[in-house]
C-alpha cells in the first residue's frame, strides 16, 4: 500500500511473538489504521515478531542487551537509530523491557504501551493469573501513553471481557489478545488522525480531556 509523505510513521518495539504488531499491519492493509510502519525495534532478534517484519520487507533493528555492560547502554544503542526512522509515534507492543527514562524524554507524549490488565490493576507481569487469582469479575488490556514509571502513565483505553469460572490463565489471555487485536489498532488510528493527543498529563480526544478511558465494544471505540 502506497502511503502519502504527511502519513504518520510508527516504530513498533517488541520481543515476542508479535501478534499485536502483525494486528497493526493488517489494520494498515484493511485501510482501517492511515499509517506506515518505518520500522520494528527489538530486544530479541531472535524473535517471531523479527521474523515477520524481515518477510513483510520492514526495517528491523534488534539489539541484544547482553552484548551491553550496562542496561542504560543498550537502550541508548537502541534509541540512537531511531530518529533517523522519523517517527511520529512509538507503539510499544509486547516489549518485554523496560527503558530507561532518559531515553524516553524526548519523546514524552508519542509513546503508548499495551498492557494486559484494567490498569491501575496489575501492571508488571503474570496480570492473567492476578485478576483470576484476586477473584475479579472482568478482565482487560489497556493502551497508555508511556510515563517514567512501569505500565503507567494515561490510560487513552481499554477493553475489557469477564473472567468464567473455568478460565485458566491461558484461556484468559487468548480471549483477552483478540480484543487486543481490535484495541491497539484503534487507538493508534486515533493519534494518527490527530484525534487523540497527551496534553500535560492529561489525554485529550478532539480537544477535549477524556474523563475517563474509552471503552472498545462492537462498534469500536467509544467514551462509556
Ligand atoms: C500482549 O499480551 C501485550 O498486551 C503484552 O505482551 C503481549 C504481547 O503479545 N504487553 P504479542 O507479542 O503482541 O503477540
Amino acid at each position: 500500500m502506497s502511503a502519502s509523505p504527511e502519513t504518520p510513521r510508527l516504530v513498533v518495539f517488541a520481543s515476542g511473538r508479535g501478534s499485536n504488531f502483525l494486528a497493526l499491519v493488517d489494520a494498515i492493509r484493511g485501510g482501517r489504521l492511515p499509517a506506515r510502519i518505518a520500522a520494528l525495534f527489538s530486544d530479541r532478534p531472535g524473535c517471531a515478531a523479527v521474523a515477520a517484519a524481515r518477510e513483510l520487507g520492514i526495517p528491523v533493528v534488534a539489539l541484544r542487551p547482553r552484548d551491553f555492560a550496562e542496561r542504560a547502554g543498550f537502550d541508548r544503542a537502541l534509541f540512537a537509530g531511531l530518529a533517523a526512522f522519523e517517527p511520529d509515534l512509538l507503539v510499544l507492543a509486547g516489549f518485554l523491557r523496560i527503558l530507561d527514562p532518559a531515553v524516553l524524554e524526548p519523546w514524552a507524549g508519542r509513546v503508548v504501551n499495551i498492557h494486559p490488565s484494567l490498569l491501575p490493576l496489575y501492571p508488571g507481569l503474570d496480570t492473567h493469573r492476578r485478576a483470576i487469582a484476586a477473584g475479579d469479575a472482568r478482565h482487560g488490556a489497556s493502551v497508555h501513553f508511556v510515563g517514567a514509571e512501569l505500565d503507567a502513565g494515561p490510560v487513552i483505553a481499554q477493553a475489557s471481557i469477564a473472567i468464567t469460572p473455568d478460565d485458566t490463565p491461558e484461556t484468559l489471555a487468548a480471549r483477552l489478545l483478540q480484543e487486543e487485536h481490535r484495541l491497539l489498532p484503534a487507538v493508534v488510528a486515533l493519534i494518527a488522525r490527530g484525534r487523540i493527543a497527551l496534553r500535560g498529563a492529561a489525554v485529550h480526544l478532539d480537544g477535549r480531556p477524556l474523563a475517563q478511558p474509552l471503552q472498545l465494544h462492537e462498534a469500536g471505540l467509544t467514551l462509556s
